[in-house]
């Protein structure tokens, strides 16, 4: 794998100032070799680490309206934590990119988490929006692909539509370092089933709802 990568990924703070110039732009941003190398490929080691029982079927909705439906979704997730060193780079990584979006483009962006997805041969993630209904507190997607070499036949590809309307949409390779930006209400999105295994890790920026009854995000 590590041959296939010698390419640099470039300087963090240039994909950083494009992604927000993007995300100011069009709402989106699409960056192939989108995080260091090394980030890359620890977080790679780190998913060949997992064991399959330590993924969970991933379910739709939250709390009360949490729930599992194959139809719309059939991938397994493991959240992602501090209590690995690559954890830690890649959320180092993230928190730096939050504080650069705050910086430049004053999105008030709060907490992130994210998750490892697997989607077994076959799976798929229908057409879905990632804000949860009625609450607004997903502001920012952020997803990274870690299949290496992918083949255009083995599908699986993202599909990111325009908006609500749009039915053709822009079609993302889940290839090795490609990472995915978008504000999380604004862009419908799915993935097509793959004819083979597919990694990535999808993460999700939060503005911070607190009330004096409930402490939303909880972490
Ligand atoms: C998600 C999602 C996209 C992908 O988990 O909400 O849209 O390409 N993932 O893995
Ligand atoms: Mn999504």
């Amino acid at each position: 794998m590590t041959s296939l990568l010698t390419a640099s990924f470039g300087c963090s703070s240039d994909v950083y100032h494009k992604i927000s110039h993007d995300l100011k732009t069009t709402g989106y941003s699409i960056n192939p070799l989108g995080i260091p190398n090394e980030l890359a490929i620890a977080l790679c080691e780190q998913l060949q680490n997992i064991t399959d029982n330590q993924f969970n079927a991933a379910g739709i909705g939250r709390d009360d309206d949490f729930g599992k439906n194959d139809n719309i979704r059939n991938d397994e997730i493991y959240w992602i934590s501090g209590n690995s060193q690559t954890g830690i780079q890649w959320l180092d990584w993230c928190n730096e990119l939050k504080e650069h979006l705050n910086k430049h483009l004053l999105l008030g962006l709060f907490s992130f988490e994210s998750h490892f997805a697997h989607y077994p041969p076959n799976a798929f993630y229908k057409r879905h929006v990632d804000a949860f209904q009625g609450e607004k507190n997903r502001i920012l997607s952020i997803v990274l692909y870690l299949n290496c070499n992918w083949k255009k036949h083995d599908g699986g590809e993202l599909v990111l539509y325009e908006n609500k309307e749009d039915m053709n949409g822009v079609m993302v390779t889940p290839e090795l370092g490609t990472l995915v930006v978008f504000l999380s209400e604004e862009f419908p999105h799915e993935v097509l089933p793959a004819r083979t295994d597919r990694y990535s890790i999808a993460g999700w920026y939060r503005v911070n709802c607190s009330n004096e009854n409930r402490v939303d995000p909880p972490n």
